[in-house]
């Protein structure tokens, strides 16, 4: 990898976990935007101590890198770094069985004693990633962890010591999801001791040009043909605004590098791409959505009172809708509400409980409008 495209605290964390996982596995955080190097700089600080860090940004900005980052930046490098995917553990019981271990006969299932991802880690780091689906019963254990520095297994009598530092990391709101009383309050703020808000790449300047580049390299690498973006496609994605962020970047570049004949790649090779994973309004509507079908589903919601999960993230998913079109039909209904989003929920039909969901669901899909 060439240092060009990395700062000097990337550079280092490059080195250090490339030492610890190999060059393949290794930490490559490029970006050289003010953003990124500020970034960085708190990474760095926040290192080397023991308390919480939580990572928030949007999907695909590379919370779990920065996560990684921290760990192999801090004293507990050579100590267990164990990642948990909170969603994974729908059920309360399995859940803090899996962090905190279980005594045999404890519940069904629970055929012998078994340590859980807590003790594994010892010493070490335990990142909980999409921390906002963690089960409700599994943030009491959690938060007693934090603040006391002790658990008990499922079934278990006796207390276990804990030394674990927790990186946590979500794109969601917690602080609306605590007015929901989905998320505790006293956890969060243990939680979020230290907090990194990771910035989308639109925010990031010319940040994706590195990203591109350093893309197209390894795609050289890999299968041995160097190709470049075409002073066209250069234009258009320049004047992107990157919902998806750099997964989306990552998936554009090769598309693009497979779909194009010669050295060049041409807006052809990849407009597709960049409208089915982003529908970015400054792209010619490609999917197979049918013109006016945003007015449809307005109607259906405003007069025929159907809620929006039916009228439009159904057929947003099953790509009969796209996204310019939904941008296009909450437009409207702001124009309606005057702005307010609390209104607009109830204009589409979203019951009260689920107004989270469905600013999540904006949020997560880059579809709240600019007003
Ligand atoms: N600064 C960066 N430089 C190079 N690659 C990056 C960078 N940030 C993220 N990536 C790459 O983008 C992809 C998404 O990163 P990552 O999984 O860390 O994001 P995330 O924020 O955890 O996403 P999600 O919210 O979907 O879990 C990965 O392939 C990762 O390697
Ligand atoms: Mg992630």
């Amino acid at each position: 990898m060439n240092d060009e495209f990395l700062c000097d605290s990337a550079t280092r964390i490059r080195q250090l976990s490339a030492e610890k996982w190999g060059e393949e596995k290794a930490v490559e955080l490029v970006g050289r935007s003010p953003a990124m190097v500020d970034l960085l700089g708190k990474v760095e600080k926040f290192a080397r101590f023991n308390e919480p860090i939580l990572i928030v940004g949007e999907s695909g900005v590379g919370k779990e890198l920065f996560a990684k980052a921290c760990y192999i930046l801090s004293p507990r490098n050579d100590k267990p770094f164990v990642s948990v995917n909170c969603p994974q553990y729908q059920e309360g019981n399995l859940t803090v069985s899996e962090l905190f271990g279980h005594k045999k006969g404890s519940f069904t299932g629970a055929v012998c004693d078994r340590r859980g991802l807590f003790e594994t880690a010892d010493r070490g780091v335990v990142f909980l990633d999409e921390i906002a689906d963690l089960h409700l019963s599994a943030q009491v254990m959690l938060l007693r962890a934090l603040a006391e520095g002790e658990f008990r297994a499922v079934g278990g009598t006796e207390t276990q010591t804990v030394n674990v530092r927790v990186i946590a990391a979500t794109n969601r709101l917690l602080q609306e999801m605590i007015v929901a009383k989905e998320f505790r309050n006293d956890l969060y703020f243990r939680l979020c001791y230290f907090r990194l808000d990771v910035p989308p790449l639109r925010d990031r300047g010319d940040d994706w040009r590195l990203l591109l580049e350093q893309n197209l390299r390894r795609l050289a690498v890999t299968y041995g043909v160097r190709k470049t973006f075409s002073d066209r496609s250069l234009e258009l994605l320049a004047s992107h605004k990157w919902p998806g962020n750099i997964r989306e970047l990552k998936s554009i570049v090769t598309i693009g590098y497979s779909l194009s004949d010669g050295e060049f790649i041409e807006p052809c090779d990849f407009e597709a791409q960049l409208e089915r994973s982003c529908g970015s309004a400054t792209v010619a509507a490609t999917s197979a959505a049918s013109p006016g079908a945003e007015v449809d589903s307005y109607v259906r919601m405003v007069d025929g009172k159907e809620c929006f999960w039916d009228a439009v993230y159904a057929p947003f998913m099953e790509r009969d809708l796209n996204r310019t079109q939904v941008r296009q039909l909450l437009q409207r209904g702001l124009t309606e509400t005057a702005g307010n989003y609390t209104r607009l929920a109830n204009l589409f039909n979203v019951p009260t409980d689920q107004y989270h969901k469905f600013m999540d669901f904006l949020r997560h899909h880059g579809l709240k409008p600019e007003r």
